[in-house]
């Protein structure tokens, strides 16, 4: 099974600007760029809705303290780095949470957005700053960056958190063949668990468009590992068969 697994190996995806798309979709639609509902459309998008989509992030921020407080009963972080932030969803959850919470973008215009109404203690930048926190998210980020960009990202990351600190990253990892010809660097597997062969011609596509790339879990956690994240905990996530994983986890101190 491993070698039928393993044996045809999946080819890394042709290189794509994944940034400049970032950039159209945060002036065009950053909202719905960030949740897929037809209520977050810019021509639909009203108080109600918009009052919606923060709350989202609450529930979200809400749902993985309550994983790492059941997990290490001392979870307390005083500071968060939100890699992906997009508009803010998940770093104003932060700030309420932390009191300090930092957005990183790679999009000039989502982070102009988030900026707009952002709350006290969060603030936004395009770089990763020059410090630790105690708890580093990233939520439906990582899919949307090549894989070969995005392993060193997530090094560079790690080495933002701070000993005894937590984690809260979500990757895509595979999907059924149903899906096979979304756009993107994709691991597809049917139901014997064969890998399918997979590029897609990425160059090909306009502008704009959203791309998926599925990740490798053994690089990720050799990454983790490497940066002293030892203890994890993984839960599986299924979007109409787009699967992937929650990874909550601690550094060691
Ligand atoms: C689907 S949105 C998710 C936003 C946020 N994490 C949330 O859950 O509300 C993906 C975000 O990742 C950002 N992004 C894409 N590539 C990136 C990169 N290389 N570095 C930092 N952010 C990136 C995009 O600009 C976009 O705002």
């Amino acid at each position: 099974m491993l070698k039928r697994l393993f044996g045809r190996g999946s080819r890394s995806a042709a290189p794509r600007d994944t940034d400049a798309d970032w950039e159209e979709i945060g002036r065009s639609n950053p909202y719905f760029g960030v949740l897929t509902d037809p209520r977050f459309k810019t021509e639909n998008l009203n108080d109600e809705a918009r009052a919606a989509f923060f709350a989202s992030g609450e529930g979200d921020i809400g749902r993985a303290s309550k994983v790492l407080k059941r997990r290490y009963s001392d979870f307390a972080p005083a500071s968060a780095l939100d890699f992906g932030c997009g508009v803010g969803r998940l770093t104003r959850a932060l700030a309420a949470a932390t009191g300090d919470a930092f957005g990183v973008d790679v999009s000039e215009s989502m982070l102009a957005e988030a900026r707009r109404s952002a709350p006290s203690g969060a603030s936004f930048g395009c770089n990763l700053p020059d410090r630790t926190f105690d708890w580093i998210v990233s939520i439906i980020v990582f899919q949307h960056i090549p894989p070969e960009r995005g392993y060193p990202l997530l090094k560079a990351l790690m080495e933002r958190l701070a000993p005894g600190g937590f984690i809260t990253l979500q990757f895509a990892l595979y999907r059924d063949p149903r899906h096979s010809s979304v756009p993107g660097g994709r691991i597809v597997m049917d139901q014997d668990f064969t890998l399918v062969s997979n590029v897609a011609a990425l160059r090909d596509l306009a502008k704009g468009e959203m791309v998926m790339f599925d990740y490798d879990l053994t690089v990720i956690t050799a990454i983790l590992f490497a940066a002293g994240i030892t203890d994890l905990e993984l839960s599986h996530t299924d979007h109409g068969g787009f699967h992937g994983a929650f990874i909550h986890g601690r550094k060691a101190t």
